[in-house]
């Protein structure tokens, strides 16, 4: 599932567009929209008059001024990120009226609807490489970055969603503050979608707006969990094996951690409306209904 962006660049202001421009220090020639983000924003290939090719987003603070303030956010640690980690170099940031753009260097084609075994080997490569890093200082611990870990407690507590696992899915994942904990650096919004192919196969992970320091493994637990939610071309059963395959090279914790977020997920799912994007909660309800035999899984294995 892809969503529309609900702001195409064209119907970006004119001097939102003149003023990137101007600090890219070229005319912008030519320009598709990209489909795949989470902001409601436009997100745009860009072609410039010198020849460069880059990727621009931006957003208004009038629209959702939690995305307005990520794009800042994103901004300052793309600064910070070592050269050697697979992430796009920040080009410039503007801000104008309302609304924020980055700029950043293209990154490469987006991967596609559904993973393949090619773009699992290459995003692990990807998280092995950023995850060799010690995170930035000024980045914050991965716990202030991970939201709605007590979903499976929820799920108890109110009867909303899939109660059926929610007691041992809830033991699972207690204590995640803790055993999340760690020095590495974390991209930790590792999806499908926060990829792009980069040259000779390898792949580049895009969208750090919540890069922290953390557990080395917690990319790898999140592409798991990703392969599982959004698919992979073979089918649900592939996606599951390939997630257990991952999984099986990883520590404990990172098991634990899928659970986690299946417990986000389906509380998300189960008591979030749609806002501004549409179809959001349909997007996690799916996700949330396809990771179920992956969870059942992992619970029947944690419990052995
Ligand atoms: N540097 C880049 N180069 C090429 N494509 C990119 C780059 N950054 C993002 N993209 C593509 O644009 C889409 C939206 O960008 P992203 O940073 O993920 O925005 P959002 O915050 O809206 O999720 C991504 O899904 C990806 O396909
Ligand atoms: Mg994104």
């Amino acid at each position: 599932m892809t969503f529309t962006p609900l702001a195409a660049w064209a119907s970006t202001p004119e001097p939102v567009r003149a003023a990137v421009a101007e600090a890219l220090g070229a005319p912008i020639v030519g320009h598709r929209d990209l489909h795949g983000g989470m902001s409601p924003g436009p997100a745009v290939d860009v072609r410039l008059g010198d020849g460069r090719q880059v990727f621009v987003k931006a957003v208004s603070a009038e629209v959702r001024a939690h995305n307005h303030a990520m794009i800042r956010q994103e901004s300052a640690i793309l600064d910070v990120l070592p050269e050697s980690v697979p992430a796009p170099r920040r080009l410039a940031t503007v801000e104008c009226g309302p609304w924020v753009a980055l700029a950043t260097t293209w990154a490469g084609a987006s991967p596609g609807a559904l993973w393949t075994d090619a773009s699992i080997g290459a995003v692990v490569a990807a998280c092995r490489a950023a995850s060799a890093h010690r995170a930035p200082g000024g980045l914050p611990r991965v716990a202030e970055r991970i939201f709605d870990f007590d979903g499976w407690e929820r799920v108890l507590a109110t009867g909303v969603g899939e109660a059926a696992h929610a007691g041992p899915a809830a033991a699972m994942v207690a204590g995640w503050e803790r055993w999340t904990a760690g020095d590495a650096l974390v991209h930790r919004d590792v999806r499908l979608d926060n990829t792009a192919a980069g040259a000779r196969g390898s792949a580049v992970l895009v969208d750090w707006a919540y890069a922290a320091s953390g557990a080395p493994w917690i990319d790898l637990a999140q592409l798991a969990a990703d392969v599982v939610a959004t698919g992979h071309v073979a089918g649900p059963e592939a996606a599951t094996d390939r997630a257990c395959r991952l999984l099986g090279t990883l520590p404990p914790e990172a098991s634990r951690f899928v659970v986690g977020l299946a417990g986000m997920w389906c509380i998300r799912a189960a008591t979030i409306p749609d806002t501004v994007m549409p179809d959001i909660s349909a997007w996690r309800r799916a996700r949330s209904v396809a990771l179920r035999p992956l969870v059942s899984r992992l619970l029947r294995e944690h419990s052995t």
